[in-house]
């Protein structure tokens, strides 16, 4: 069993009425003047962003507000908002959307006190020291950076998608309404249930399998994942379900599932080039690659995989063909993905297929121009990335 740290400070404000208690978090963390920080269009048709406005008003909290956020975050927005927390003199940063409008905040939150360009982090040409503060108001169950210490953001010089970790931008606060996500079309939904799912395998399909505790809380969140899904696709406005989803996005991504195994991640790896050139819902594109990931990789952890097919999907256990077992598991994963709308191959993904030249340059951007590998699971070379993401193609 690998040592581990467990760090979740984040305070979540968890319920139907949980917004009113906005003005008073942001007090309560110091937040003097704050940057509301929104997306597109969700936030404001749905008067959640008046009403978090208004309601800081009333807290007499000072606040500036910055929209415009869209999916895969990109750099220009956030260094827009880094010059406006300047301008204004914001202490306090309150993201009002999804993992893309959390991911930009954090951003802005590190660069404000950082007199490089924030891109350094990124890039890992510099580590920073302090950030200004960040909470949110949680709209879309899915990537989990509500409670997690990563913020992913997409460079437009050259589609590059870029990940950095750091426990400095976990959230202070994250307040979850359930009720917010009733308005969740049925390709978001799915696609953050497939992502808060990944979340967790990648955690879970791990060589260190000896901590039964950790592989027991997974499988029940996988399990609990699945059954809640088919749930609010059928009855969009399902409290119950809906609150478990929110619920399980951030204990998926929080690091409960990793407490004592090593992680994978290169299904995300793999991913971040997907929707980095065809900017794609990052959920969608895990699905599409998973399959084929899982079956290069299997036989380097069968039992893993066996394990996962029975407890998780259901298959029926061949003791004397442990492979056709896993295989069984990953065609029913294949199956559940097709169940909620989402892809199973790149194809399916971007509605078209993707040519030689376009996974040659996703291997070169994903393995860093060939300087490195991805996974622990199987440490992926150059070469393993362009055979799944060719097994991948559909
Ligand atoms: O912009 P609006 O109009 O709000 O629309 C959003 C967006 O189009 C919509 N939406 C959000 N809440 C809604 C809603 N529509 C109706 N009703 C609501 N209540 O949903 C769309 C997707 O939103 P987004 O924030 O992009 O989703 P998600 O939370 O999946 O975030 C995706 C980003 O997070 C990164 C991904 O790579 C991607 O860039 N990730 C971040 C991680 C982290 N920070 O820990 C980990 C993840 O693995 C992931 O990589
Ligand atoms: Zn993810």
């Amino acid at each position: 069993m690998k040592d581990f740290n467990y760090y979740a400070p984040t305070e979540v404000v968890f319920g139907k009425k949980s917004e009113e208690q906005v003005a008073a978090l942001v007090k309560k963390y110091g937040g003097t003047k704050v940057l509301v920080h929104y997306g597109g269009k969700s936030a404001v048709k749905s008067g959640l962003l008046d009403k978090v406005c208004n309601l800081l008003k009333a807290g007499g909290v000072d606040y500036v507000s910055l929209g415009g956020v869209v999916p895969n975050p990109r750099l220009s927005l956030a260094q827009q908002g880094i010059d406006l927390c300047r301008k204004e003199g914001v202490d306090f940063i309150l993201a009002v959307g999804g993992g893309s409008v959390i991911d930009s905040s954090k951003c802005i939150g590190y660069g404000v006190p950082y007199e490089g360009n924030v891109w350094d982090f990124y890039l890992g040409k510099a580590t920073p020291t302090k950030m200004l503060p960040i909470a949110c108001v949680l709209t879309i169950p899915a990537a989990g950076s509500e409670m997690s210490e990563s913020s992913v953001i997409t460079n437009e010089d050259g589609d590059v998608k870029l990940g950095y970790s750091n426990n400095l931008s976990r959230p202070k606060f994250a307040i979850m309404n359930p009720c917010r996500t009733f308005t969740l079309p049925p390709y978001q939904t799915a696609a953050g249930v497939t992502d808060m799912m990944m979340h967790t395998m990648e955690r879970y399909f791990t060589k260190d399998d000896d901590m039964d505790l950790t592989t027991d809380i997974a499988e029940a969140m996988l399990r609990s994942m699945k059954d809640a899904i088919f749930a609010v696709l059928k009855n969009p406005e399902d409290y119950r379900y809906r609150a478990q989803i929110m619920w399980g996005g951030s204990l998926m991504h929080n690091g409960l599932t990793g407490c004592g195994v090593s992680d994978d991640w290169a299904t995300h790896q793999l991913e971040h080039e997907l929707s980095g050139m065809f900017d794609v819902t990052h959920g969608a594109g895990l699905a599409a690659v998973w399959p084929s990931w899982a079956r290069y990789v299997m036989h380097e952890n069968l039992s893993r995989f066996v394990r996962f097919a029975v407890n998780v999907m259901d298959v029926p256990n061949d003791f004397t063909n442990p492979e056709a077992t896993a295989l069984k598991g990953i065609e029913a994963m294949e199956r559940f993905y097709h169940a909620i709308g989402m892809p199973i191959n790149i194809k399916e993904l971007i509605g078209k297929e993707i040519s030689d030249e376009e996974i040659k340059e996703m291997v070169r951007k994903c393995s860093r121009n060939y300087q490195r590998t991805c996974g622990c699971l199987k440490v992926l070379q150059a070469a393993d990335m362009e055979t799944i993401y060719k097994m991948a193609r559909g």
